[in-house]
């Protein structure tokens, strides 16, 4: 797979792909990550990305110039266009498996008060990652990134999603390691029986419990 994020503030990633499971999926080539600053494709003189918003209003808006051409240069037949917005629909891991057997994403990061709507016609997903405000869509990028490049095929062991939360609209149940105690705090029982089936059965029903008290949504 590869990933093109397109961003004004691509020292915002440094250290983030260079650590643990995406590093390594980024070294042994399952997945290449390339950060393009699009104000490089600004035809202005001054290299200007944003302008302020017709009808008035407070901040900057992105414009459509730089980042139409950026999407343009990168873009090839299987490529799947995503814009960052908190006015998007809402990023959930059904997504990260969709886009996880993609060969080619890009990301577009917003910033300041926002951009040109006319940027949403070259995008095939407008995304948020939450109901809140952040800054930019660098952190969101972050977020996407990782919770796609984990389901590639050998990032990390495939039981491990079927464990995830999510996965059957249910959070995952609880896990404990040694010791069997600590602080007072016991180990359920069952999970030292020996007894798979009881094991099984006890986690559906916790995983169950912890979505009724959590995210009771999920049950909807
Ligand atoms: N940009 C700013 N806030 C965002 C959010 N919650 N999700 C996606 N992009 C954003």
């Amino acid at each position: 797979m590869k990933i093109d994020i397109l961003t004004l503030f691509p020292h915002m990633f440094d250290g983030v792909f260079e650590e643990s499971i995406i590093k390594r999926a980024v070294d042994t080539g399952k997945v290449e990550i390339n950060l393009v600053n699009f104000r490089e494709f600004s035809l202005d003189p001054h290299h200007k990305v944003d302008d302020t918003p017709y009808g008035g209003g407070a901040g900057m808006v992105l414009t459509c110039q730089p980042i139409f051409d950026c999407v343009k240069a990168l873009k090839k037949e299987n490529s799947k266009v995503i814009l960052l917005t908190p006015s998007g629909i809402p990023y959930k891991q059904e997504k990260a498996y969709y886009f996880s057997n993609e060969k080619h994403l890009i990301i577009i990061c917003g910033h300041y008060e926002g951009f040109d709507e006319r940027i949403k016609s070259i995008c095939d997903f407008e995304l948020s990652i939450g109901d809140y405000v952040l800054t930019g869509g660098e952190i969101p990028a972050m977020v996407l990134v990782d919770s796609i490049v984990r389901l590639l095929p050998g990032v990390i062991e495939e039981e491990s999603h079927i464990q995830d939360s999510f996965h059957n609209q249910l959070l995952d149940y609880p896990t404990y390691t040694k010791p069997r105690i600590y602080e007072g705090m016991e180990v359920p029982e069952v999970l030292l029986s020996g007894d798979h089936k009881k094991i099984e059965e006890y986690r559906q029903q916790e995983s169950i419990r912890l979505t009724k008290e959590n995210r009771p949504d999920l049950l909807d």
